[in-house]
């Protein structure tokens, strides 16, 4: 039976209206703060709760679960739950969920936006005009790469890499290819104009390659030195999946020494520390993990796991469950 009162741990800072439907229905251990609780913390603090608030930060792994018997539902703001093992939590009765949907769009119009940025040199020539530098116009000043008519190549074609494509094609009339493990319906192929080939094709003919898969031990390091030198002379890469999937040595490298034109990236591997090359290369646009960062979005994000947990304390079905079948069990 769940208490009458569960006591919910949540794991940062996040917004008021949030945490108000949380409270009146439960007893809050709230971490009011944007520096996320340490694996030592999280050992202290979670024991004592029946459910947690965590959001990308967190590691709830076995050991961790091993030390809160009492701990009944897990729910992230996240979509991506790299940081949450999922079938511990399945083989102990936790119930998992993330936060699907409500940030596709709004990461995708990020995702867009780094593509543009990099591709036409937005931050660099930034930078250089701040610095005092321009002097004069000319001819090739800046000039980057076209992103209207260019083949745009999407790495995890899931929701938020359909939501890039369509604005690629929709909207600036590229030509799509992709890779992904399940092909699209071909309905939606024709739709979009998009053809499936392997990764090896992806990386040949993508003038710009967005990653979109989620972060998987099998995924790491999916684009490394040798991808990247398959990659078209010029070629652009984004990165708006997670740190690991890119080898973020191999990709400095790459903007060094070629064949990249440009990279944009939102992620990194051990954010918020950034791999030294990358900080100093002119020729990326750097980000701090911002994709899915409108304010509406953000909001939606939070309440999405605060209907969760709500949902599963008050023995109803929590609507973005990623181990259902827990439900199943006496709550
Ligand atoms: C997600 O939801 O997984 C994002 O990376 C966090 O903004």
């Amino acid at each position: 039976m769940s208490p009458a009162r569960p006591r919910i741990l949540v794991t940062r800072r996040i917004f008021e209206p949030v945490l108000d439907r949380l409270r009146a229905v439960a007893d809050l251990d709230v971490h009011d703060s944007d520096v996320a609780l340490s694996p030592q913390e999280l050992m202290q603090r979670l024991p004592a709760c029946d459910g947690a608030f965590v959001a990308t930060t967190e590691r709830i792994d076995a050991a961790l679960l091993n030390a809160c018997p009492r701990l009944r539902a897990v729910c992230s703001m996240a979509v991506g739950y790299n940081n949450i093992d999922l079938a511990a939590c399945t083989a102990r009765g936790v119930l998992v969920s993330n936060a699907p949907d409500v940030l596709t769009e709004t990461t995708a119009d990020f995702g867009f936006a780094l593509l543009l940025a990099t591709a036409r040199r937005v931050t660099e020539s930034e930078h250089f005009l701040r610095a005092g530098q321009w002097r004069y116009w000319s001819v090739d000043l800046f000039a980057g790469q076209d992103v209207h008519g260019a083949t745009l190549g999407i790495l995890g074609m899931g929701r938020i890499g359909q939501a890039v494509a369509r604005r690629g094609v929709l909207g600036f009339g590229m030509k799509l290819v992709y890779h992904n493990r399940s092909r699209l319906p071909a309905e939606t192929e024709a739709a979009l104009g998009a053809r499936w080939v392997d990764k090896d094709t992806l990386l040949a003919e993508a003038d710009h390659l967005v990653i979109v898969v989620p972060y998987t031990p099998e995924t790491h390091h999916l684009v490394g030195a040798a991808e990247l030198a398959r990659m078209k002379p010029g070629a652009t890469l984004v990165n708006i999946a997670r740190g690991g999937v890119v080898d973020d040595a191999a990709l400095a490298q790459a903007l060094r020494e070629g064949p990249l034109a440009a990279a944009g990236l939102d992620v990194f591997e051990g954010e918020p520390s950034v791999h030294p090359g990358l900080l100093a290369a002119s020729n990326v646009v750097l980000t701090p993990h911002i994709a899915s960062a409108s304010l509406r979005t953000r909001l939606a994000m939070a309440q999405l796991a605060a209907d969760n947990l709500l949902a599963f304390f008050s023995g109803g079905t929590p609507p973005t469950a990623l181990n259902p079948e827990v439900l199943a069990r006496p709550r």
